[in-house]
């Protein structure tokens, strides 16, 4: 993997379209470990993680620590960008995947538009030969042509271009079945009752297993979930954004939603790699985050201060107290870092065996809250697409 400057076009097109972007069962099966550093093992550097307790997404059961596979294409073809700073190249981000599987990694998180179309194919050829061990995770949504790949701009979730992403996603993923599929955003065009009608006849044909939503409004998730049940919502949430606690994770434990943060290590600001005088190239997404502008980032540093105390108290990384922090927060939140580099993986992986006690994460907690954060997390134009509401069904 290699930090350099990544051709701007992919990343340009990806910014102006604006798409960046209940009592469950299962409450008390995880979080039971006595507090402490991830635990290493004498195979390998993650290896020890393997034992880590599974989490619940509603009905699927997984690995505590997933991992995000956003990428897009770079300056040559086999170049791979994520939407920040970093590069690889396919057989890399090929090789990356499978040594998540080996790590005992099982739930991938990818999507129609990122790419769009390429992290899928990567995700399917890396998985093939490994497809039954693991939880594969893909979104729709986005108005993205289906011949071509081109982003046409806006949202799409009319029933007949769901049926058609479907189709091809199953073979961009190698497979005869997706277990997770998200809307990525709520289209405001499109009632999420038939949106989830159309999931139901998918479930029903065999060719998706589970759903869940991207971003909703909180009551398009007990509309959605009424017409079929959704196995997890996927929002952005981590120390550095904590708008879930406000409301969505409460209606994820009535209902028996699990929950899966995206950007859970803060778009690696709370992985400690982002200082105070930091600068984004133009083709950073990053670049057009209120919070990480010249004038926020300074205000905002204390947070990278805290994780850092916190990482050497643990005997663990900034990155590691980040994911760990939330899977301490409940048993049926499985994070899902992005990542281009091997030693980043094995770093994440290890957090599945970290804790807290209830005394250090009521500590913790206080320091974060004292924090205040300058600057949205997203642009207008992104945030706007967050949070909707489906019009009604009439
Ligand atoms: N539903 C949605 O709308 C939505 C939106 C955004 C993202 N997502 C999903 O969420 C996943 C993760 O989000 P994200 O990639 O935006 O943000 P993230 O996981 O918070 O951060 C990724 C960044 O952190 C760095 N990093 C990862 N592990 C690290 C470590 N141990 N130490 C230091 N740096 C580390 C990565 O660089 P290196 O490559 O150098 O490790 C990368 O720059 C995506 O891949 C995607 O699947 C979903």
């Amino acid at each position: 993997m290699n930090h350099s400057p990544v051709g701007p076009n992919p990343r340009r097109q990806w910014l102006a379209a604006g798409v960046a972007l209940g009592a469950a069962p299962w409450l008390m099966s995880a979080c039971a470990a006595p507090t402490g550093a991830p635990r290493a093992a004498a195979d390998g550097p993650a290896a020890g993680a393997r034992s880590a307790t599974r989490r619940r997404l509603g009905p699927l059961e997984v690995f505590p620590i997933g991992l995000g596979c956003q990428w897009h294409p770079g300056r040559h073809p086999q170049a791979v960008n994520d939407l920040y700073a970093s590069s690889t190249d396919r057989q890399a981000a090929i090789a990356l995947i499978r040594r998540a599987v080996d790590l005992g990694v099982t739930l991938f998180d990818t999507a129609e538009v990122y790419g769009p179309f390429m992290s899928e194919q990567i995700v399917g050829e890396a998985l093939q030969g490994r497809r039954d061990r693991v939880v594969v995770s893909t979104k729709f949504g986005m108005n993205v042509d289906q011949q071509t790949g081109e982003r046409r701009g806006g949202l799409n979730s009319r029933p007949e271009h769901i049926r058609r992403v479907v189709e091809g996603q199953l073979r961009r993923l190698r497979t005869d079945r997706i277990d997770l599929l998200y809307q990525h955003r709520v289209d405001p065009q499109v009632p999420i009752e038939d949106v989830a009608g159309t999931i139901k006849d998918l479930v029903a044909q065999g060719k998706v297993l589970h759903w869940g939503l991207s971003e909703p409004g909180l009551q398009t998730i007990r509309r959605a979930h009424a017409v079929h049940p959704l196995a997890a919502i996927q929002n952005e949430y981590s120390m550095l954004w904590r708008g879930p606690e406000a409301q969505v994770l409460s209606i994820c434990e009535e209902l028996g939603i699990g929950f899966v943060p995206w950007s859970p290590l803060g778009m690696g600001f709370i992985a400690g790699t982002i200082s105070a005088d930091s600068r984004f190239g133009e083709q950073d997404f990053r670049a057009s985050v209120p919070r990480f502008a010249p004038d926020a980032l300074p205000s905002n540093m204390p947070l990278v201060d805290l994780v850092r105390t916190w990482a050497r108290r643990k005997n663990a990384t900034p990155a590691q107290v980040s994911l760990a922090w939330l899977t301490a927060r409940k048993p049926w939140i499985v994070p899902i870092p992005g990542t281009t580099n091997v030693a980043h993986l094995e770093e994440n992986v290890r957090a599945a065996t970290m804790t807290f006690s209830a005394a250090e994460l009521a500590e913790l907690d206080a320091a974060i809250a004292a924090i205040p954060i300058q600057g949205a997390r997203l642009p207008p134009q992104v945030l706007a697409g967050t949070g909707v509401e489906a019009p009604p069904k009439r």
